[in-house]
């Protein structure tokens, strides 16, 4: 674990020094803990919450609250760690003033460092005066989920020259905007490798291949927890974190099914004269004595 929290001039620094900024999302205590220990450069309060936490086919349906929940949560989990959190949809799309009002949501009560917005060119201004406020804009482009609807699906991007340019000139006005880095969504590796080459600022690709100046993925995608995009060409699972769970689980309802658990280790002991009162006075309150034998809640008795 680094204690010492990434700034935006480090960012820069590894560019140059070329080496790979890592990213990942996390969307609550535990997995923002673990992320932080592990080591990464970034943690990402992605709106593919959404999909891996609340169940939505889309991002389309989070909102600004539930990102400021969630970041919330991440950043107690992870205190020495850069957090940027996303603006969910169509929340920086309004006018600048109302963009600044969200933007700030997310930095005071879901203090986070920075935020991350979907779009090139066409949000430019959102990001312009975002950045002059003192908001540090992560930009995003290629495929932008949130735009999903209008695209028609989750397509890969700058497979011909008129996307590739298209893409490069987007990067390059969030460059110009004061975007401090800018996220590749499933673009083809060449056109990602050239637009890393022609930023000052780092890409961070998901799905862009090799040429990225860093690489970020989805926590419950790298560890296979549940996630039902796991099996994407793009992702990498590293560990199989759900298997584990649900084998636990399973061996947790057979065991009570079975009544080998709780076992005699897992029990609380009162003294035999009470069972012995209990049993004398004629009633069998076994049941509610077992209930009731914990002074403290359940969940901290040792
Ligand atoms: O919401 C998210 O997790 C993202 C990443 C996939 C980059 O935007």
């Amino acid at each position: 674990m680094n204690n010492q929290r990434l700034t935006i001039p480090k960012l820069k620094k590894m560019k140059q020094d070329r080496i790979p900024v890592t990213m990942i999302t996390a969307y609550d205590f535990p997995s923002a803990k673990l992320a932080e220990e592990a080591g990464v450069d970034i943690i990402l309060v992605g709106d593919s919450l959404g999909n891996v936490v609340l169940g939505y086919e889309t991002t389309v349906p989070v909102t600004l609250d539930d990102m400021v929940y969630h970041s919330r949560a991440v950043a107690r989990g992870a205190q020495h760690t850069f957090i940027v959190t996303d603006l969910p949809f169509l929340t920086y799309h309004g006018s600048i003033d109302q963009t600044l009002r969200n933007a700030a949501r997310i930095m005071q009560e879901g203090h986070a460092n920075a935020v991350k917005m979907e779009g090139g060119a066409d949000i430019c201004l959102a990001v312009d005066a975002c950045v002059k406020a003192g908001v540090p804009v992560l930009g995003h482009i290629g495929l932008t989920p949130q735009s999903v609807n209008r695209i028609g699906g989750y397509r890969i991007q700058g497979k011909d020259e008129q996307d590739a340019k298209r893409l490069l000139e987007d990067a390059k006005a969030l460059e110009r905007a004061g975007a401090f880095a800018v996220v590749l969504e499933l673009v083809t590796e060449q056109v990602a490798e050239y637009i890393s080459r022609e930023l000052t600022i780092p890409t961070i690709g998901i799905g862009a291949g090799r040429g990225c100046d860093g690489q970020v993925l989805v926590f419950h995608d790298v560890v296979r927890y549940a996630s039902p995009y796991y099996e994407k060409r793009f992702v990498k699972t590293y560990a199989d974190v759900g298997g584990i769970i649900r084998q636990g689980i399973s061996q947790y309802v057979k065991e009570v099914k079975d009544r080998s658990f709780p076992a005699e280790d897992h029990v609380f002991a009162a003294a035999d004269t009470v069972a012995e009162s209990l049993y004398g006075g004629g009633g069998n309150h076994a049941n509610e004595e077992t209930a009731n034998s914990g002074e403290r809640g359940a969940h901290t008795a040792k």
